[in-house]
Order: C-alpha cells, then sequence, then structure tokens
C-alpha cells in the first residue's frame, strides 16, 4: 500500500495564467486578445480540425479586432519534432507575436511549443533536449476539440523523433498557456473513435496521477473529481456526439485530469504506451486504453487502498471490508471499458509482430521519467510480460 505524502514540502503548483470553461467561450476570444495588442496572430490547427469548420469559426469571431491571421493547418496525425521545428520557423518567418492553437493534443502540443520558442534564434537544442525551455515571452492562448488530453493545462508537449522511432516529452512551466479556453462546443463535431481515445486518455491521467509517487493531497482533489465525473459522461459523449451536456462533463474530466497530470505526472502505462506511438504509429489514446487493464493487473497489488477509493468513484461498490476485491472489480471495469467503446483489446490486433515485443519492452524500460512516477519498480522482463498480455488480450497469455 503507498500513501499520499502529507509531510514533505509539496513542489510548485502549476495552472494555466488563465482559465475559461462554459458553453460558446469561443466567442469571447476577440476581448480576451485585447490586453495583448497583437499585431500579427498565428493560428495553428490541424487538418481534421479545420475541416470541421472550427478554424473558420475562429476567424470569424476574431474579425472585429482586424488583426491579420497567418493560419497554419498542414498537421495530419501526430507530430513529430520535424513538424515543430518546421512550425516555429514558419511562425518567426510571418513575425507572428501572439500564438492562438485549436485542436486536440496534436495541435496544442505544436502551437504552445511553437510559442515559445517563437523569439529563440537556435531552437535545436531546446527540441533534442539539450537544453530546457525556461521562458516564454510571446503569448499563448488554447482552446482544445477534444477531451481529451489536457494540453491546454499542462506543461508537456509530445512529439515523436522518427530517426530514433520513439516519442519524447518536453516539460517546461513555458509550455503552460496565458489563457485556455475550454469550450465544449468546440468537441461537438469530434468523431467517435477520437472522442474514445482522448476520453480515455484523459482517464488514464486521472488514476495514473492518482497512484503517482509524486501526487499530493491537492493533485488528488482533481485526479479524484475527474474520476467522479468520467462514467457518467464518458459513454454518451462517445455514441452521441452531439449531446452537450455530455462534452461538458468530458471536458471537465480532461482538464481535472490534467491539472493533476501536470503536477503528480503519468507512469507505466504512458511509458509503455510510448513506443507503439513512435513505432508503430498507434494513436496516443488508443495505446493508453489498451494498455492500462493489462499495466493495472500488475502494478495495481502495490496500491491496494487506492484502488478501494478508485472504485468507490467510479460507483463500482465499497470495497473497504476486502480491499483485495478491489483491484479486480477496477481491472474488469478497464477491460468493459474498451468493449463499450469499441476500442481494441489486444496488441495483436493492431498488427503490431509478436516478435517485436521485446524490443517494445526495452525501449519502454528508458522511458524513466515516467516509469519512475509509478508506485511499482517495473523491470524491463515485467514490462515484456505485460506486452505478452496485451498482445494476446485478456486471458489469453495465460493459454499460449
Ligand atoms: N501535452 C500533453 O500534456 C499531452 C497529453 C496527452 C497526449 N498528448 C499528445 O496529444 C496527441 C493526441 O491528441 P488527441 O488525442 O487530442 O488527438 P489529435 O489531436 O491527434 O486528433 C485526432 C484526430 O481528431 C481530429 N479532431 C480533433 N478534434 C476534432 C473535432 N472537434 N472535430 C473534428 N475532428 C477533430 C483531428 O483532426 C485528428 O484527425 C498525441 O500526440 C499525444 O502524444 C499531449
Amino acid at each position: 500500500m503507498i500513501a499520499t505524502n502529507v509531510t514533505s514540502i509539496a513542489p510548485d503548483f502549476r495552472m494555466p495564467g488563465n482559465f475559461k470553461f462554459g458553453s460558446g467561450a469561443h466567442k469571447n476570444l476577440a476581448e480576451e486578445l485585447k490586453i495583448y495588442s497583437p499585431q500579427k496572430i498565428a493560428i495553428v490547427s490541424d487538418n481534421g480540425v479545420a475541416h470541421a469548420g472550427l478554424v473558420d469559426k475562429l476567424k470569424d469571431v476574431l474579425g472585429p479586432i482586424n488583426v491579420p491571421i497567418y493560419t497554419f493547418t498542414d498537421i495530419s496525425g501526430e507530430p513529430t519534432f520535424k513538424l515543430v521545428e518546421n512550425v516555429t520557423g514558419k511562425l518567426q518567418k510571418e513575425n507572428c507575436d501572439l500564438v492562438i492553437g485549436i485542436g486536440g493534443g496534436s495541435a496544442l502540443d505544436v502551437a504552445k511549443t511553437a510559442a515559445a520558442l517563437l523569439l529563440v534564434e537556435n531552437i535545436k537544442p531546446f527540441l533534442d533536449g539539450s537544453q530546457q525551455i525556461e521562458t516564454r515571452k510571446t503569448p499563448c492562448i488554447l482552446l482544445p476539440t477534444t477531451s481529451g488530453t489536457g494540453s491546454e493545462v499542462t506543461m508537456n508537449a509530445i512529439f515523436g523523433d522518427e530517426e530514433k522511432e520513439l516519442k519524447r516529452g518536453i516539460v517546461s512551466p513555458a509550455l503552460l498557456p496565458d489563457l485556455a479556453i475550454i469550450d465544449p462546443e468546440l468537441t461537438l463535431s469530434c468523431p467517435p473513435r477520437v472522442s474514445a481515445s482522448s476520453g480515455v486518455d484523459a482517464f488514464t491521467h486521472a488514476i495514473e496521477s492518482y497512484i503517482s509517487v509524486r501526487a499530493t493531497p491537492l493533485t488528488k482533489i482533481f485526479a479524484e473529481k475527474a474520476m467522479r465525473l468520467f462514467p457518467d459522461y464518458i459513454t454518451r459523449a462517445v455514441h452521441n456526439g452531439s449531446d452537450l451536456e455530455a462534452r461538458t462533463g468530458m471536458g471537465w474530466v480532461s482538464a481535472l485530469a490534467g491539472v493533476s497530470l501536470a503536477n503528480a505526472g503519468v507512469g507505466a502505462v504512458h511509458a509503455l504506451a510510448y513506443p507503439l506511438g513512435g513505432k508503430y504509429h498507434i494513436e496516443h489514446g488508443v495505446a493508453n486504453a489498451l494498455l492500462m487493464p493489462y499495466v493495472f493487473e500488475k502494478i495495481g497489488t502495490t496500491c491496494t487502498q487506492e484502488m478501494v477509493e478508485i472504485a468507490e468513484y467510479l460507483q463500482l461498490g465499497d470495497y473497504s471490508h476486502q480491499p483485495a476485491k478491489a483491484l479486480q472489480t477496477v481491472v474488469q471495469y478497464l477491460f468493459e471499458l474498451l468493449g463499450t467503446l469499441n476500442l481494441p483489446t489486444k496488441l495483436k490486433d493492431l498488427d503490431i509482430p509478436q516478435d517485436s515485443l521485446a524490443e517494445l519492452a526495452e525501449s519502454a524500460s528508458k522511458v524513466e521519467r515516467l516509469l519512475a512516477n509509478t508506485p511499482y519498480k517495473l523491470s524491463e522482463e515485467t514490462i515484456k510480460q505485460i506486452y505478452v498480455n496485451a498482445y494476446y488480450g485478456k486471458g489469453g497469455a495465460k493459454e499460449q
């Protein structure tokens, strides 16, 4: 059993400079921008979001301030370091002095990193990790269209490294925006598969940061509330995308879980998901969702009390008198969730070659920044066993 650390000095607690939440909140954007007096605005988004008409919607609300806008929407798939380097170069050339990111985690990660590097001459050392991003001088505003990665409230940006076939995060308080505008209306057009994968991603943030060794009583408030809201809204948001109440509920889940993730960190589920994204381009949310039950089967044994609490938050029952059963119940819920949301349940179905599992385990065991947050110290061998279980699916590995 782990216990939340209540005796040591809590680390800094970070949030975006300002936070607006509510249906229609994006319509006040022009008013919000006045304090920055921008001369040229950059809008960073992706193809799908632009196609859904959301970039035009934003331009319409910006009309009254009459400032030139440079729009970059040439992002498809999850972003790479190369892409963020290109985008930053383009925004520099255009002399933009304020960056607005609108989209899912992919577009927001690019937008906030480009904003932080906009006034930097040689950006390469900040992207290869040899230098830390300390400050951001260009104002940055983020509007999520998925619920979600929580990128609008986190200090993280995650990119693929094409050469090393890995995903890697950049972490800096400079990646928190000046303003996060969470408007559930912007998520109404989000397709079911992305609503499911990014919704479960948000849940992963809540559950992993709740059991993180860096969790504090403050971060747990956010993670707990996210987990309590999740079961009421996820299925509705995925199966009836136009249900604004469900989209609003998921907007809160994503933001609350994101704040907890930003301050307590995530762990082994994310560490094992990174190589699946880097090498096989499995979407971040899908990889996390699929791996979560298999990882928790293993690591949940070290946090029995937390499993009792999580079972209660998820309305799965009171296990305080039989704590050992709580883990089983939570893992069962995680498996059922994949089915309910039509998400893949085993790696075998994602065309991951069976003989790559050892290599994936080697890669995941190097994601030390995240593995260190997990209360269970996972060896490379145990990580491989988790991948094997996830490859064959529930109960399948035991039959091999
Ligand atoms: N910075 C962080 O803290 C953080 C946390 C978790 C994940 N991430 C990163 O976020 C990325 C994944 O983000 P995501 O899951 O939000 O998906 P995404 O941004 O990759 O978007 C997935 C697809 O959905 C489309 N889409 C998104 N919103 C839409 C809308 N409202 N209407 C129509 N189409 C829409 C996009 O165009 C895209 O085709 C990954 O790169 C991951 O590594 C970042």
